[in-house]
Order: C-alpha cells, then sequence, then structure tokens
C-alpha cells in the first residue's frame, strides 16, 4: 500500500478537486483506493455525499475525527474499517473496473482535534513521536491492507493533522497555480516539511523508526491555455520553478470553471463524468504520470 498526501498550506490551489479525480482515475485503472478527508470544511466528503447525507449518516459516528478520538482508550489499535464509506455513484461507474473508491469522511471539528492533539504536546512533549506518527500507524492496521493507494485531501494549513500526513506518506503530490506569489509558497513548504522530517528524527534520537522526506512533486492547476499552451506570464513561472529543481508533473492542468464548479454537486469527479473531453483527457494523462510515479516510489 502507498499512501499519497495532496498538500499545500494555501487553501483554493486545487487539492481538493485533484484528490477526488485522482482517486476516481485511479480506480478506473483498477487500483483499490481509499480517500481520507482531514480538511473540517469537508470539500472531499461533499464531492461524493451531499451535505445530509453527510450530516445525517457520516458525522455521528463515521469519520476521522473518531479515529483520533479513539486513540488512548483501551482498544486503541481498533480497526479504522467502521468508518470506511462507499460512494455510491461513484462505485456504481466503476463497477466494471476492478477497482474502487472508499472514503473516510471528514468532521467540521477536526481542527479542534488539531488544537488538542498541539495542547497534549506543549504538556508533555515526550510525547512528540506518538503525536505525530497516529495516522502512520493507524493506516498500517490490517483492516486496511487491501488497499493499494490511499490518498490523503490536507487541511489548507501546516498543523500538527497535516505532519501527521506527511509522516504517513510515500509521495506528496503539491497542487499550485502557476503565479508568482506560489513560488514563495513551494519555497516555504518545502522548508517547513524538511524542518518537521528533521525534528521528527532527532525526537526518534538513534531508537530507529526515522522516516525520510517523501518524494515531492508540483501539479500546475488552474493553467490558463493559448494555442495548447500554459499563456507566457505562466509559462514562465513554471519554467522559474522547474529550473529551482522542484520536480513537477509533465502534465498541466487548465483553468476550467464550468467544468469543475458542477461537478461535486454531480457526486462525480469530472474525470468519471464530466462534460469536458479536453480535461478529461489531461486528467487522465496526470493520473497515468502519477501511477507511473507511484510505480518508482517505495512502500
Ligand atoms: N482546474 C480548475 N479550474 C477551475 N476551477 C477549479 C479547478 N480546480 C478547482 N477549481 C475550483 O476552485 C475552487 C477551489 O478548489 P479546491 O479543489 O477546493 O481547492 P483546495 O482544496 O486547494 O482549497 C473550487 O471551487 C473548485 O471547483
Ligand atoms: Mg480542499
Amino acid at each position: 500500500m502507498k499512501v499519497v498526501s495532496v498538500i499545500n498550506h494555501k487553501g483554493g490551489v486545487g487539492k481538493t478537486t485533484l484528490t477526488a479525480n485522482v482517486g476516481a482515475g485511479l480506480a478506473a485503472r483498477g487500483k483499490r483506493v481509499l480517500m481520507l478527508d482531514l480538511d473540517s470544511q469537508a470539500s472531499l466528503t461533499i464531492s461524493f455525499f451531499t451535505q445530509s447525507e453527510w450530516a445525517s449518516e457520516l458525522l455521528p459516528t463515521r469519520t476521522i475525527k473518531h479515529w483520533y478520538d479513539g486513540i488512548g482508550t483501551p482498544d486503541a489499535m481498533r480497526s479504522p474499517a467502521p468508518l470506511i464509506t462507499k460512494p455510491r455513484r461513484v462505485l456504481e461507474l466503476l463497477s466494471h473496473t476492478g477497482g474502487y473508491l472508499d472514503l473516510i469522511a471528514a468532521h467540521r471539528d477536526l481542527a479542534d482535534v488539531d488544537t488538542a492533539l498541539a495542547a497534549d504536546l506543549r504538556g508533555q512533549p515526550q510525547l512528540y513521536v506518538d503525536l505525530h506518527s497516529r495516522l502512520r500507524d493507524g493506516l498500517a492496521h490490517a483492516a486496511l491492507s487491501e488497499y493499494d493507494v490511499v490518498l490523503i485531501d490536507c487541511a489548507p494549513n501546516f498543523g500538527l493533522i497535516a505532519k501527521n500526513a506527511v509522516a504517513a506518506s510515500n509521495l506528496l503530490l503539491i497542487p499550485t497555480k502557476p503565479d508568482y506569489l506560489s513560488t514563495s509558497g513551494i519555497d516555504s513548504l518545502g522548508m517547513k516539511i524538511r524542518a518537521f522530517v528533521d525534528e521528527y528524527n532527532e525526537h526518534r534520537n538513534g531508537s530507529g523508526g526515522q522516516i525520510s522526506r517523501p518524494p515531492a512533486a508540483v501539479i500546475f492547476t488552474m493553467v490558463q491555455n493559448l494555442d495548447g499552451k500554459p499563456i507566457e506570464t505562466q509559462r514562465s513561472v513554471i519554467s522559474r520553478i522547474e529550473a529551482r529543481g522542484v520536480p513537477t508533473f509533465e502534465t498541466t492542468i487548465r483553468d476550467s470553471k464550468s467544468v469543475y464548479g458542477p461537478a461535486p454537486e454531480h457526486g462525480v469527479p469530472v474525470i468519471l463524468g464530466g462534460t469536458g473531453r479536453a480535461q478529461t483527457r489531461e486528467l487522465r494523462e496526470l493520473v497515468s504520470e502519477v501511477s507511473d510515479q507511484l510505480d518508482r516510489t517505495a512502500a
């Protein structure tokens, strides 16, 4: 099983949209995929379930918050399996592929979990490794061994839960808009990830269980094309980022509000049921690149 986090501390860069489409695209290629929604805004969850399904069927007992809440109670290593949900509309579309796409939903109080974990860490600094490896440990549970890929949609911050995601990951996907400010955003995210991995390993302090920094690659999203290529200003941003040695995916995702806007309401990602052919094609190309990258990434 490979764990992939879609991460960027900036909001509105396409994290959730990419998580849904890459997840569905991998499932369409026959992979068994579990998505994890770590953002209290629950955009990923409500891209597959209606608001009322989320509120009535998932929020009370079946979210990632319930799993975090259960840690430290006597059944500490309890199975995450009862939290897994099956988005019906998407599974129907995938039924002939051999793959499937499941989800563990977000909870609107996830930000409180982040705050509570941070308070625990202040009070008991010796718990550093324990607090940061909870997701890593949880995803190693036998109940999840059926999945080929776990895709994590992170919240737009770099708090303790996002660090949990990094510690659990084999690969990081970093959606980025090709604009001037995003260049420094990528640098600062890279530094934060590096600092976190170093700090984690220092706390491990020779006791084994060190983590390595997951390979990371930028996916350019909301790209404006002209004659099949990004417009000049965006192209120069992309080149500048590549020139700094930042790994990037060759496929870029075009800006297309009319195609991406309505998809969550229908409960089906664009790659499976969208209206735009060009958009579907480039999403498939991206999924193919991600799939190749996953094959090259150590589990
Ligand atoms: N390629 C795209 N072109 C146009 N709009 C997009 C694209 N990808 C996402 N969006 C829209 O931009 C908004 C933010 O996207 P989202 O995936 O929720 O970002 P994030 O998770 O990083 O906050 C949403 O309204 C979404 O529909
Ligand atoms: Mg999001």
